[in-house]
């Protein structure tokens, strides 16, 4: 898409945060660029966005954000190949995600050449930031909040939409085992589970701080109703590999149609690997574990891409994942790297260039 800077206004930073910064030392998502995007909402239309210096924001205290957590956010990142191009991953998913996400909280819509426009022209001030290397990328975090000042209960009619980006290595979390939940929940029929609401990341951190004090590192959330079938995996959507079958669970209210995961169905496809998307219940799961035909689990998302799950806990009993030379959760990282550091063809017009 062909950037439009008319419809934007650019305050630049005179002074630049990245000589102090350690960028072979981040931690993930604490380090932000020099620059923001920020675009209000006011009497029904969303004003000119304004890139400006990355830093504070003024807001009341009665904003209806902290009272309702009227908020909803998108998790996408940028690469840069070997001859400085820089390259967006299916961004068109993360915009059409985040009003539908949005939508569900009342929020109003925000207009996709904003986006776009605004999102690459941040890019391009922020560029040296962007690490080359296979694994470094630009973690971006649009968001939007209720900024009218009332408590009133009801939606909010002002509205304040950011974009914030923050330098990243290749995500490695350790060995992570998960709990199957079986009590708690994270999204329930007819909620706002496939929505990337704030509040459904604040719901989970009780539950996973209680399964870390248990040795675990994640939750994977069950169905609210009966918590027999399997979901997601923390903030992941979660496979499943029995024998050399991979399992997932459906999309649906209660579920986040993640991009990733997506991607991976279609690369399974592609390269013959058999895969059903379907309900993938606990029982189903401990069976094929007690008789040695579970041979992975994973999570699936943008920050991680894939965390491959060295073993679970259910109802006290745990069990280990046997370790394995070749494994599919190795396979599509790998697949979908190269297609996102554009080395390696893009045959599903996945990638997208930001132009300089
Ligand atoms: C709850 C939840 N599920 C799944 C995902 C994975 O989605 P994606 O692959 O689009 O990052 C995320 C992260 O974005 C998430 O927050």
């Amino acid at each position: 898409m062909k950037t439009d800077t008319s419809s934007l206004e650019i305050i630049k930073s005179t002074t630049s945060k990245l000589d102090q910064t350690k960028l072979d030392k981040l931690v993930f998502g604490e380090i932000f660029t020099d620059h923001m995007l920020e675009c209000d909402y006011e009497n029904g239309k969303w004003k000119t966005p304004k890139i400006k210096p990355y830093g504070p924001i003024e807001l009341m205290p009665s904003a209806k954000v902290f009272h309702y957590g009227q908020a909803v956010f998108e998790g996408m990142k940028a690469f840069k190949d070997e001859d400085d191009k820089i390259w967006l991953f299916r961004p068109e998913e993360n915009f059409k995600r985040i009003n539908v996400s949005g939508a569900r909280l009342a929020i109003p819509e925000f207009p996709k050449d904003y986006f776009f426009n605004g999102l690459e022209e941040l890019l391009k001030i922020d560029k040296e930031w962007i690490q080359k290397g296979f694994g470094n990328s630009l973690y971006i975090r649009p968001f939007v909040i209720a900024t009218e000042e009332c408590v009133s209960a009801a939606p909010s009619t002002k509205y304040k939409f950011m974009i914030i980006c923050s330098p990243a290595q290749a995500y490695y979390s350790g060995e992570v085992r998960v709990k199957f939940s079986e009590t708690f929940s994270r999204a329930a029929d007819g909620g706002v589970g496939y929505a990337k609401a704030a509040g459904n990341y604040a719901a989970q951190f009780h539950p996973t701080n209680l399964a870390k004090e248990e040795g675990f590192q994640q939750i994977v959330w069950t169905d609210a109703n009966t918590h027999e079938y399997l979901e997601e995996a923390g903030t992941m959507n979660i496979f499943f590999r029995v024998g050399d079958k991979l399992l997932t669970a459906p999309t649906s209210d209660r579920i986040l149609d993640g991009v990733t995961r997506k991607s991976i169905i279609t690369l399974a496809e592609e390269f013959n690997i058999p895969v059903e998307v379907r309900k993938v219940s606990v029982k189903e799961i401990v069976e094929a574990a007690r008789k040695g035909e579970l041979k992975e689990m994973f999570g699936a998302g943008t920050a991680a891409v894939i965390n491959p799950i060295v073993g679970f806990g259910h109802k006290g009993e745990k069990f280990e994942l046997p370790k394995l030379e070749d494994t599919y959760a190795s396979f599509f990282k790998d697949k979908l790297m190269k297609i996102q550091y554009n080395q390696a063809e893009d045959k599903y017009g996945w990638r997208y260039e930001v132009k300089q």
